[in-house]
């Protein structure tokens, strides 16, 4: 018996001969759309983050051509909009901070559009978080292609990863080991293709959380961008969707609590960026799947590392996909048994583990054995203490093991203007057991929680050989980035968390096995210190108005994925009222 034919929210704009109906169709027509199109065929929306400021996604003109082409293929209608396109190059102060922005062009063009499934093409960092927020919030069909990684790196003979270089190299000039010369030439070898960083940074941890969510079809993560085969997925994705559309595959029976538990164990097997905690958090709200800081423990804990991926190991996205890309890691975890729900559905109709159960593996050195992992657990670690009350976050696969468990002073830096005025000054009293902690950088402090949490070390103590140091901050890291960085410390400095009082000398603990964040000064003490400590002091006269206004009254904690406290929860696709 079939099913009863999905009625299509594009009727309600194209589906009715009046004048309303006139109205939605003969603006269309000025395109050369012919009127049959107009008659009950599911209309797909490709949701672009093409531009030429987003340089990771300058490429998906021609990606959009190919999803356009699958939808015809398979009967649809095909409509390409445009939505605000978050580069993590250029973007200042942060692309993270117009993350939500983009979100909110994304559901509100979805739900005021005669859109009945959509194609999200996701890439640079944050453009995957905030178009799967924005879709989950109208809960439609929907399915991702991302634009793929850049080819390897090149530079003097060897492979370079994408911002992993940039950290790299630039502490080997401060220790005088490499010329500045030597340095520069690399940016044209790190970036000679099209696609997103190809280490395993935030914008290939975030599709490899897609492709584990079970949003985009199997693949989808690794193909290199500029491989014809990601232009054959992406044409594959615009067939598939027309059919997601006639099953009502809607992303809330994809985005599921097990779609999450297997995109937080598959986080730590890949090696991924910090960053997933906060997007993952920030998707889940959206479709309202709890989910909280303690389940990256409860659900990650003992999961090995098995990518050998930059920054945590050797090799770059073009290896990995030779490898066998994400399918053939999931299968380990699922012949492990350490894949939490083999049975989640996902964009194709099939079960992840139906998707990967035969998927080949052709390198173990990119890919370890289960017996042979890159690290023996690369779950992200939790921490909690009187510093962060609300929860902080440490990569083990990106540091150094004898750091994990440390003890040390304080040397403080109240924002990053200070931190940048006085790191490199030969009276800076450092030493390498000392911590580094960075206050203002977090989400309302920066504002936009900045990628440098990793900040470099004192050039002194670089020279000395020095090669990583514990460093406590608000802010973020890139996904690219390494060392022994505790993140996301919440609430932040500007939101008067203990943070915000620490003081030049203070005694640290921190032992990341028992995710354990300890500011050594008595109880009494410390709220004394906070009782002092006034918001009003930290007021900056740009938060009163323009988007950024909005921005720090409405901006959730890190724990709580940064979302703004308004946009969490789905609000459905209803057809609103006529415009006439
Ligand atoms: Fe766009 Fe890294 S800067 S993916
Ligand atoms: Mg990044």
């Amino acid at each position: 018996m079939s099913k009863p034919p999905v009625k299509l929210r594009s009727a309600a704009w194209f589906g009715t001969v009046d004048k309303n109906g006139f109205m939605y169709r003969s603006w269309m027509k000025n395109q050369g759309i012919p009127d049959h199109e107009f008659q009950g065929k599911p209309v797909i929306g490709i949701c672009n983050t093409w531009s030429e400021l987003t340089p990771c996604n300058a490429h998906f003109r021609k990606l959009a051509e190919h999803v356009r082409r699958g939808i015809i293929e398979a009967g649809g209608f095909p409509v390409e909009f445009p939505v605000f396109s978050n580069g993590e190059s250029n973007l200042r102060p942060t692309a993270m901070f117009t993350r939500n922005l983009a979100s909110i062009d994304v559901e509100e063009s979805i739900r005021g559009n005669p859109i009945d499934g959509v194609v999200l093409l996701v890439g640079c960092d944050k453009t995957t978080p905030a178009l799967l927020m924005g879709a989950a919030s109208c809960d439609v069909p929907a399915i991702a292609v991302s634009g793929g990684p850049m080819l390897n790196g090149k530079h003097m003979g060897r492979d370079i990863g994408s911002g992993t270089a940039v950290w790299q190299l630039s502490e080997q000039v401060k220790a005088g080991t490499i010329t500045l010369h030597e340095f520069m030439s690399a940016e044209a070898g790190m970036s000679r293709s099209a696609g997103t960083c190809n280490t395993m940074g935030t914008a290939s941890t975030m599709a490899c959380m897609a492709e584990a969510l079970g949003v985009t079809l199997p693949h989808n993560a690794a193909i290199p961008a500029v491989d014809a085969r990601r232009y054959v997925l992406a044409h594959m994705s615009g067939m598939r969707i027309v059919d997601m559309v006639r099953e009502d595959l809607k992303l809330s029976k994809l985005l599921t609590r097990q779609a999450f538990e297997n995109a937080i164990r598959t986080n730590a097997a890949i090696g991924g960026s910090t960053n997933a905690v906060i997007h993952l958090k920030a998707i889940a709200g959206r479709i309202g799947v709890a989910l909280d800081l303690d389940d990256w423990t409860a659900v990650g804990k003992g999961t090995p590392t098995l990518v050998d991926l930059m920054p945590s190991g050797r090799f770059l996205m073009e290896d990995f996909y030779y490898a066998g890309g994400l399918p053939a890691v999931l299968r380990r975890l699922g012949e492990a048994g350490r894949l939490p729900h083999p049975d989640a559905l996902t964009a194709n109709g099939k079960s992840l583990w139906d998707n990967v159960k035969d998927a080949p593996s052709y390198n173990p050195e990119v890919i370890r054995d289960w017996e042979r992992p890159l690290v023996a657990d690369g779950s992200i670690r939790i921490l909690r203490g009187n510093l962060a009350p609300r929860g902080a976050v440490l990569k083990p696969s990106a540091a150094t093991e004898r750091l994990l468990r440390h003890r040390g002073r304080a040397v403080v830096f109240e924002d990053l203007d200070d931190y940048k005025a006085r790191i490199a000054d030969p009276a800076l009293d450092v030493t390498a057991d000392s911590i580094l902690v960075l206050k203002n950088c977090g989400p309302r402090g920066y504002p936009g929680m900045a990628e440098v949490g990793n900040m470099g070390l004192p050039p002194k103590l670089l020279a000395q050989g020095v090669t990583d140091m514990v460093r406590i901050s608000d802010a973020r890291m890139s996904g690219t980035a390494y060392g022994t960085v505790v993140l996301h410390v919440a609430p932040e400095a500007r939101a008067g968390g203990p943070l915000a009082v620490v003081r030049e000398g203070d005694w640290i603990e921190l032992d990341a096995a028992t995710g354990r964040l300890h500011l050594d000064v008595a109880e009494s003490e410390l709220a004394g210190r906070l009782a002092t400590w006034s918001a009003a002091q930290q007021a900056d006269p740009a938060d009163g108005s323009g988007y950024r206004k909005l921005y720090v009254e409405h901006v959730l904690q890190a724990d709580q994925g940064c979302d703004f406290d308004f946009l969490v929860g789905s609000r459905g696709a209803a057809v609103p009222k006529h415009s006439h």
